[in-house]
């Protein structure tokens, strides 16, 4: 894997972009893996501003959620509301072409095939930008949760605590799999803060471990990081 370095929060935004946007001048058909949390929100509202430039169209493009909590979507909560408000519109991808795992199904299992279809009959994934939680999660990968195709996984109560809101009992969610994301042909990994910094010395330096689903990323063949100072302070 590749690290870069870069001093604040705000560069790792940029670069991100400037990555996002590179790649996707590249192929206007891009198939790319997107995710939510506070980390790509400053990099959606540098794309944002990028595409009112007129600097890329992301209109042939497809975004595939990394994940999505299983709530009804109207809830705040929900990254489908998080997608619409922060990349979705801002981006100008097509609402054809926006996939997220259906939160309000009843059938959970059979949403996960689905969505590993339609990731399928799009080409799979060009790119995957991803966060990483403080104990390795990758998406909803979370510890002793990983799986490698998109699966749903129970939250526990410190993840359900990230979602905001004081959600009350339990939370499901539906994620990528460690090999749905793997797949992709690059993958870019975006890291700010001292509390990932465990999180991104495990995942340079330990064998593979479930119980840090970010390790099961490393040998990835065209893997990113990109790190502000606090987040790369153990490496
Ligand atoms: P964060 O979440 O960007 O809100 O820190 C990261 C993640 O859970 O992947």
């Amino acid at each position: 894997m590749k690290i870069e370095i870069l001093k604040t929060a705000r560069e790792v935004a940029r670069r991100g972009a400037a990555l996002f946007e590179g790649a996707a001048a590249q192929n206007p058909a891009i198939v790319v893996a997107l995710p939510t949390g506070r980390t790509p929100i400053d990099m959606y509202a540098i794309l944002a501003a990028r595409r009112r430039e007129g600097a890329f169209d992301l209109a042939r493009a497809t975004a595939f959620n990394l994940d999505e909590v299983l709530l009804p979507r109207k809830q705040p909560q929900t990254f489908f509301q998080f997608m619409t408000r922060h990349a979705w519109d801002p981006l100008g991808l097509s609402p054809e072409r926006r996939f997220i795992p259906d939160g309000e199904t009843k059938d959970p299992e059979a949403e996960c095939r689905r969505y590993e279809q339609a990731l399928a009959k799009a080409g799979g994934l060009d790119l995957a930008i991803l966060g990483i939680g403080a104990d390795g999660h990758i998406a909803y990968n979370l510890p002793g949760q990983a799986g490698p195709r998109t699966h749903v996984v129970s939250l526990d109560a410190a993840t359900i605590a990230t979602l905001g809101g004081h959600l009350k009992g339990p939370v499901d969610a539906i994620t990528m799999g460690v090999e749905t994301i793997r797949s992709a042909k690059r993958i870019v990994l975006l890291a700010t803060g001292a509390q990932k910094a465990e999180a991104l010395r495990r995942m340079r330096d330990e064998p593979p471990t479930e119980a840090w689903p970010c390790t099961l990323f490393q040998s990835h063949p065209d893997l990113t990081v990109i790190a502000d100072r606090a987040a790369a302070s153990q490496l």
